[in-house]
């Protein structure tokens, strides 16, 4: 006999767990199945997704350590600490990460039980359409639901004739679990992994060099704070080779070489210890039995849904990097909530439109909104707020004086179109931008909200004021 759920979840990360859970909270008798066990030492499928086991939260965990490490090191001297040569101990950061990653992981195993959700451990595969609902055969057994969320998430893309064996040459889950500092590190794409784990390894101590086949640099970001961030990254001993071609990689014994056409068409030679490939994700459609069932995908491989998560099979959501939009966790949590809304006859939503991205470089890079490009090529006409960390109390007395933040109103009615921030805690920064944005505020508003003194806040405050002409402390 088949268990029975009116809401099966196939995937259980952010998208995945997130959706079990609202379907759950909303009276729905709701189970989530997962195959991975990511690194888990009894071999058991891991709850978390790529976010919690191999992404967001162990590169940030890295991106802590390497930074404290790196201010040990080049920071402390100028505030009067001296603390001599600090060395870093890679095996005892990996440990901490790894800790993080259990504690978070088990703790959404917690948030399963007391939300009633059934985890089902394996692999999920559409079996057909039943009685008012699905089969899905989940390793050995067949479940029926009258829903399914499909949230299996994306995968690194390789690149062919490229193999990735996570020693000499990783995608994410190597690139976060390297023994030691490399030497040479070489990184196949500067988006967002490149950046934040050349970082990382940069910050303790390799060569880091990043060759990307754009000709220009963070393409999606704002073009004054690309622009910004490539000087600091330069000075940082980022080297960022752009608008290159990859020709070959061999890897062989323990170095890898790469082979690859310059920006000015020059042949050139990269060798490295550790390669890590970063060129992109790709949605995880292979094993569902999409095709048997006819669950319909778009040009880009992804499953294909409307503006409310359905796909084009009468009960069966999709959500997640599975799906057009942002490959965020946070993109894929709003669409789960959606999904699990709609389903209870709710009025959920999304809205790509204020999704915030940040990259957690330092200093970081946050925005939400339209870049000025954007706004350029549309024939908006707009005005500029642009306010620099130096010119922030707190700022300064935390030491962090580079960037800026840039704000982007519509000339005719003030509303804000685009916030770009590029310094200290941008990450956190950038969610008065977003609550603005969603709800329609204009620079005026911010203007006249009251801002905490002394905060790095200050700064969105004054790109408000600038936006008028009249900021007060720049
Ligand atoms: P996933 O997290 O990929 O989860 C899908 C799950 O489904 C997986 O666990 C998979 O094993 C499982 N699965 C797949 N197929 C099946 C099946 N048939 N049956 C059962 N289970 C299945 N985003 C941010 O917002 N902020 C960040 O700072 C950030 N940092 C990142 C850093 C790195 C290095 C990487 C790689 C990604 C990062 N991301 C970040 C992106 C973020 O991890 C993803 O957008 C997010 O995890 C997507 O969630 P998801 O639930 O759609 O998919
Ligand atoms: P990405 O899309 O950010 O960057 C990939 C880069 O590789 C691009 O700049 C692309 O032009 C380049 N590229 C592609 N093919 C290439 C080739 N053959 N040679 C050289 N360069 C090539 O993808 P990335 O960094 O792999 O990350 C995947 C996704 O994970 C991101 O898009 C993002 O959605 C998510 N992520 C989010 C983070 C965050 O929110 N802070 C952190 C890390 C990942």
């Amino acid at each position: 006999m088949s268990k029975k759920f009116d809401v099966l979840v196939i995937g259980g990360g952010p998208g995945g767990y997130v959706a079990a859970i609202r379907a759950a909270q909303l009276g729905f008798s709701v189970a989530c199945c997962e195959s991975n066990p990511y690194d888990d030492p009894k071999g058991e499928p891991r709850l978390g997704g790529t976010c919690l086991n191999v992404g967001c939260i162990p590169s940030k965990a890295l991106l802590h350590t390497s930074h404290l490490f790196h201010e040990a090191a080049h920071g402390f001297a100028a505030q009067g600490i001296k603390v001599g040569t600090p060395e870093i101990d890679v095996a005892a950061m990996m440990a901490r990460k790894a800790a993080v990653v259990t504690q978070l992981t088990s703790g959404i195993k917690g948030l399963f039980k007391k939300n009633k959700v059934t985890l089902i451990p394996g692999h999920g595969s559409f079996v057909g359409p039943t009685d008012g609902g699905w089969q899905i055969k989940v390793g050995d057994e067949t479940v029926e639901a009258r829903n399914v969320i499909v949230a299996t998430g994306s995968s690194p893309r390789h690149l062919p004739g490229v193999p990735v064996d996570n020693t000499l040459v990783c995608d994410n889950a190597g690139a976060l679990a390297m023994g030691a500092v490399p030497k040479r590190l070489a990184i196949i794409g500067a988006g967002v992994i490149g950046l934040e784990m050349g970082s990382v390894w940069r910050r303790l101590g390799a060569e880091v060099t990043l060759l990307e086949a754009l000709p220009d640099f963070l393409a999606a970001a704002d073009v004054d704070v690309a622009k910004e961030a490539a000087k600091i990254f330069a000075k940082q001993g980022l080297n960022i080779q752009l608008g290159v071609t990859i020709n070959a990689v061999n890897a062989t014994g323990d170095s890898v070489s790469i082979r690859y056409t310059d920006k000015a068409g020059g042949e050139q030679t990269l060798d490295a210890d550790r390669l890590i490939l970063s060129v992109g994700r790709v949605p995880n459609t292979a094993g569902l039995n999409a095709e048997g069932v006819g669950l319909r995908l778009d040009e880009r491989g992804r499953i294909d849904v409307d503006g409310q998560g359905r796909t084009n099979l009468p009960g069966v959501w999709a959500v997640g990097d599975v799906v057009s939009g942002p490959m965020l966790a946070h993109k894929a949590m709003e669409e789960a909530v959606m999904v699990a809304e709609v389903m209870a006859g709710q009025a959920g939503h999304r809205h790509f439109a204020t999704v915030p991205w940040v990259v957690y470089t330092n200093p970081e890079i946050a925005w939400a909104g339209k870049t000025e490009q954007e706004l350029k090529t549309a024939g908006t006409e707009y005005r500029v707020g642009k306010i620099p960390f130096a010119a922030n109390g707190r700022a300064l007395g935390m030491g962090e004086t580079a960037g800026f933040v840039k704000m982007l109103s519509d000339a005719r009615t003030d509303r804000i179109l685009g916030v770009h921030v590029i310094g200290a805690n941008a990450s956190e920064l950038i969610s008065e931008a977003v609550t603005a944005l969603e709800f329609g505020a204009a620079s005026e508003d911010i203007a006249r909200i009251c801002h905490a003194h002394p905060t790095l806040s200050e700064v969105m405050h004054e790109a408000a004021l600038a936006s008028d002409k009249r900021a007060l402390h720049f």
